[in-house]
C-alpha cells in the first residue's frame, strides 16, 4: 500500500441486493476499508447528506431510482462532483457502460463481481482521486500565488508610477533651479562686468588728477614756444625747430587724451597679440606724474624683444595700474607709519622716496611665460592678510579711500588671460607682485 492509496477510506456500497452488501461489507471490510452500504439510491443521496464517503460503489439496476439517476444525482451535490463513484453494470453492456459515463461515474466494473480485482479496481481510483485532489490543490495554490504575483505586480508598478511622477517633479525643480542658477550667473557675470567698469571709471577720476599735470606740462612746452614766437624776431630755422616741439607736444596730449578714452570706453574682452612693454609705457603714462608728485622714483626694466602675449591690452592695463594704485598707498602707508612712530623726525621721513619698480622677463622656471614683477618699497602684507587680499571688498584703506575691489577684479582678469598671480615677497621692505602670462 502507498502513501496515495492510505486506508482506512470509507466506502459506501449501494446495491438492493443484500447478498452483495453482505458480501461487500466482509471483503472490503476485510481489505481495510470502512463499509457503510445503502440499499437504493434514494437512501444512498439521504445519506450523504449527513457525510460524505471517500469513495462510492454503485449498482445500476435498482428498484425506485436506477443507478445512473443516483450517480448524476450525486454529482450534482457540489461535495460530491469529486468522489469516485465505480457502476456495476451487466456484462457486456455496453449501452449501459456509455450511460453510466455520461451520468457520472468514473468507471465501471461488471457483474459478476470479482471481489479480489474490486479490491485492486477501488485502490487505483482511490489513489487517482487523491492524486487528483493533489493536483487541484497544487492548482489553487499555484493560482492563488499567481493572483498574489499579480496583486504585487500592481502595488510595485503603481510604487513605481508614484516614484516615476516624483521623480519627473524632482527633475522639474532641478530644471527650474538650474534655469535660475543659468539666470543668476548670467546676472553676475553681468554685475560682474559693471563692476570692472565701475572699478575702471573709478581708477579713471583717480587718474584725473595725475593725468592734468601729464598734459600740463607739454601744454606749458607748447605755451612757452608760441609766447617767444610772438614776441622775438625769430629765423627760418628757429621757427621750423619751434613748430617741431609744438608739434610733437601737442602729439603727446593727443595721445594722453586718446589713450584715456579708449581705456574708459567699454569693451568685451578682445583678444590679440598684445607686447606687455606697452601696456607697462601706457600704464605709466596714466600715473607718471602723479608719482612724481609724491615723490615715488619708478623704474622700468623691460626686457627687449619678449614675444607678445595672447591678450586684451585694456584688460592688462587695468592690472598694471591696480597694482601700481596699491604700490603707491602701500608707500604712502609706510610713510604715515614711520611718521606716527618717530614723531619728531617725521618731517624728514615724510620727504623719503619711495621707489616702485616694474620688470618684464621671460620666465626661468615656467618656459613660455613671461614674468611681471611689481615691487614696491610699502608697508608690506602681513603673513596672515596673504590669503584675503584677492577676496572682494577686502581692504584695510579707510573709507572712502579703497573699495577692496581692485585686487579680485585683478585676479579675475589674469585668470581670464590663463594667467597666474601671486605675492612673490613681502616684508617691511616692500612687496613684490609677480603674474606670469602664457606666451601666444
Ligand atoms: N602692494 C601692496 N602692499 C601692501 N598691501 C597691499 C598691496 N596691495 C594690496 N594690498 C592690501 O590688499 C588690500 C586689497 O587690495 P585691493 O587692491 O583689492 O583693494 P584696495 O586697494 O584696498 O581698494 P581699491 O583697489 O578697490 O581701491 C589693500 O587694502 C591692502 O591692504
Ligand atoms: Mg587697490
Amino acid at each position: 500500500m502507498t502513501a496515495n492509496d492510505r486506508l482506512p477510506a470509507e466506502i459506501m456500497v449501494v446495491d438492493d441486493d443484500p447478498t452483495i452488501r453482505f458480501i461487500a461489507g466482509k471483503t472490503l471490510g476485510k481489505a481495510g476499508f470502512d463499509v457503510r452500504t445503502a440499499g437504493n439510491g434514494k437512501e444512498a443521496l439521504e445519506q450523504v447528506k449527513d457525510s460524505f464517503p471517500d469513495i462510492i460503489m454503485l449498482d445500476v439496476v435498482m428498484p425506485e431510482m436506477d443507478g445512473f439517476t443516483t450517480c448524476s444525482n450525486l454529482r450534482d451535490i457540489s461535495a460530491c462532483k469529486d468522489i469516485p463513484i465505480l457502476m456495476a453494470t451487466g456484462l457486456d453492456d455496453i449501452d449501459s457502460i456509455h450511460r453510466a459515463y455520461e451520468a457520472g461515474a468514473t468507471d465501471f466494473i461488471t457483474k459478476p463481481i470479482n471481489w479480489l480485482i474490486l479490491e485492486h479496481r477501488l485502490r487505483y481510483l482511490l489513489r487517482s482521486a487523491r492524486a487528483f485532489g493533489s493536483i487541484r490543490s497544487a492548482e489553487e495554490a499555484l493560482r492563488r500565488a499567481h493572483e498574489e504575483l499579480e496583486q504585487r505586480v500592481e502595488e510595485r508598478t503603481l510604487e513605481l508610477k508614484k516614484i516615476n511622477s516624483q521623480l519627473q517633479e524632482e527633475i522639474g525643480h532641478r530644471r527650474q533651479m538650474e534655469e535660475h542658477l543659468r539666470k543668476a550667473y548670467g546676472d553676475l557675470k553681468n554685475t560682474q562686468a559693471q563692476l570692472v567698469q565701475s572699478a575702471k571709471l573709478a581708477s579713471i577720476g583717480e587718474l584725473a588728477a595725475g593725468v592734468v599735470h601729464e598734459l600740463n606740462q607739454p601744454l606749458m612746452v607748447i605755451r612757452g614756444y608760441s609766447q617767444s614766437l610772438r614776441r622775438n624776431r625769430v629765423t627760418e630755422e628757429d621757427l621750423a625747430n619751434a613748430l617741431e616741439r609744438i608739434e610733437k607736444n601737442t602729439g603727446r596730449m593727443a595721445s594722453i587724451i586718446d589713450h584715456l578714452r579708449s581705456f574708459s570706453r567699454q569693451s568685451q574682452s578682445d583678444f590679440k597679440p598684445v607686447r606687455i612693454n606697452t601696456v607697462i609705457e601706457e600704464s605709466f603714462l596714466m600715473v607718471g606724474e602723479q608719482l612724481r608728485l609724491r615723490n615715488i622714483e619708478f623704474f622700468k626694466k623691460l626686457s627687449a624683444d619678449l614675444p607678445p602675449v595672447k591678450g586684451d591690452s585694456n584688460k592688462l592695463e587695468q592690472v598694471l595700474l591696480n597694482l601700481i594704485t596699491n604700490a603707491r598707498d602701500a608707500i604712502e602707508e609706510k610713510r604715515k607709519i614711520r611718521a606716527s612712530e618717530n614723531p619728531a623726525g617725521a618731517s624728514a621721513q615724510d620727504g623719503s622716496a619711495g621707489r616702485l619698480e616694474v620688470i618684464t622677463r621671460l620666465s626661468e622656471n615656467r618656459k613660455d611665460h613671461i614674468e611681471v614683477l611689481v615691487k614696491d618699497s610699502g608697508c608690506g602684507i602681513p603673513r596672515d592678510m596673504i590669503d584675503k587680499i584677492f577676496d572682494p571688498f577686502f581692504t584695510t584703506k579707510e573709507v572712502g579711500k579703497g573699495t577692496g575691489l581692485g585686487l579680485s577684479i585683478t585676479y579675475g582678469i589674469v585668470k581670464e588671460h590663463h594667467a597666474e598671480i601671486e605675492v612673490a615677497d613681502t616684508g617691511s621692505n616692500g612687496t613684490t607682485f609677480r603674474i606670469l602670462l602664457p606666451v601666444e
